[in-house]
């Protein structure tokens, strides 16, 4: 009876690793463990042998029994751990397939032009500084040459702040104030460039904006000459515009600048030709300029006769605009994403 045993224990073994489901599992468990298996009603023979082979047969039986029951334990665990992981394979949520596919952002055009300005000008070895946006009239006007009640204040629609004296804290109306600010912080050789945003009292229009930006400069060294201006503003202009575009000054009235300028850029559009964007001049304004007025560095406690400097600065928007074919800055403003993703 036990003779067959082995070959009994090795087709179990072979069908229990060949079972695929916990189901066919528990089919076999049934047949091999079962009241009407093999090792069963080998255990029901066992009554009619002598009592010395039938505790010989009985322990290799129930060896046999003990062999198979291992087995299948060991290929449940195995199937159950299997069925586990494809459960949770088939509940996990995709999130990805939900999330609908979207453009990535990216910078406003003017921000990206103040980067740009920025970049060109610390390449030629300026550094970048900024300045407060609410300021006094000290530094918006007073330490820049305008003196109370002088007229050039009229140029400017300045927006005043309810912060005590009247007319004492205002929206900086030109990226200038910076200027006094660098100075006062620290000692000459002064090469720096000063970004910002500007305010002014104007009705938004095509070509208007209450809000807009601009870049300023400012050079303070030894020997600083009106060449040096020209020669900057060139440079600067051939390296953001690209080779061929040059500029020309013609004079013009800062308080906080002697001599002073205005500089133009030779029209992008038509390269000096003349057409409708540079009203046939070949030329487009870009901003002013000039050498520092000796009350400025008075302001700011520098010897003038130590120290020269010239200063420029300029509106970004409009530059922009007028760059990127943009006909109404006040698109620049209104946040219409169809509007802003062409850039
Ligand atoms: N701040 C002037 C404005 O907003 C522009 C300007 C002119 C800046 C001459 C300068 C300068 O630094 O030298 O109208």
């Amino acid at each position: 009876m036990t003779d067959e045993l082995p070959a009994l224990l090795t087709e179990a073994r072979t069908r229990i690793t060949e079972a695929e489901t916990l189901e066919q599992l528990r089919a076999l468990d049934a047949e091999l463990l079962g009241k009407r298996s093999r090792l069963a009603t080998a255990k029901a023979r066992l009554g009619s042998l002598e009592p010395e082979a039938r505790r010989e047969a009985g322990r290799g039986l129930n060896e046999a029994r003990q062999e198979v029951e291992r087995e299948l334990a060991e290929r449940r665990q195995a199937l159950e751990a299997l069925a586990r992981g494809t459960r949770l394979e088939a509940e996990r949520l995709d999130l990805t397939e939900i999330v609908p596919r979207r453009r990535r952002g990216h910078l406003h055009l003017v921000t990206q032009a103040r980067d740009r300005l920025e970049d060109v000008f610390i390449g030629m070895g300026f550094t970048v500084a900024d300045g407060p946006e609410a300021e006094t009239d000290w530094y918006n006007f007073g330490a820049l040459n305008f003196p109370p009640g002088h007229p050039a204040r009229n140029m400017y629609d300045t927006l005043y702040l309810e912060v005590g004296e009247p007319e004492t804290v205002l929206l900086r109306t030109h990226t200038s104030p910076t200027q006094i600010r660098v100075m006062e912080a620290g000692e000459p050789p002064i090469y720096s460039v000063m970004p910002g945003r500007c305010y002014r009292q104007d009705t938004a229009d095509a070509s208007h904006l209450p809000n807009f930006h601009q870049i300023e400069g400012l050079v303070v060294d030894r020997g600083i000459t009106f060449g040096d201006l020209a020669g900057t503003l060139d440079t600067f202009t051939s390296a953001y515009f690209g080779p061929g575009i040059t500029t020309r000054l013609r004079p013009s009235y800062f308080p906080f600048t002697e001599p002073s300028a205005e500089f133009d850029i030779t029209c992008t559009f038509c390269k000096g030709d003349g057409c409708a964007s540079c009203g046939r001049t070949g030329w487009l304004e870009l901003g002013g300029c000039g050498m520092v007025h000796p009350n400025v560095f008075a302001s700011v406690g520098y010897d003038p006769e130590a120290w020269s400097g010239f200063a420029f600065g300029f509106g970004i928007d409009r530059m922009t605009a007028q760059r990127s074919g943009v006909a109404d800055l006040r698109d620049l403003v209104t946040n219409d994403i169809r509007f802003l993703e062409q850039f």
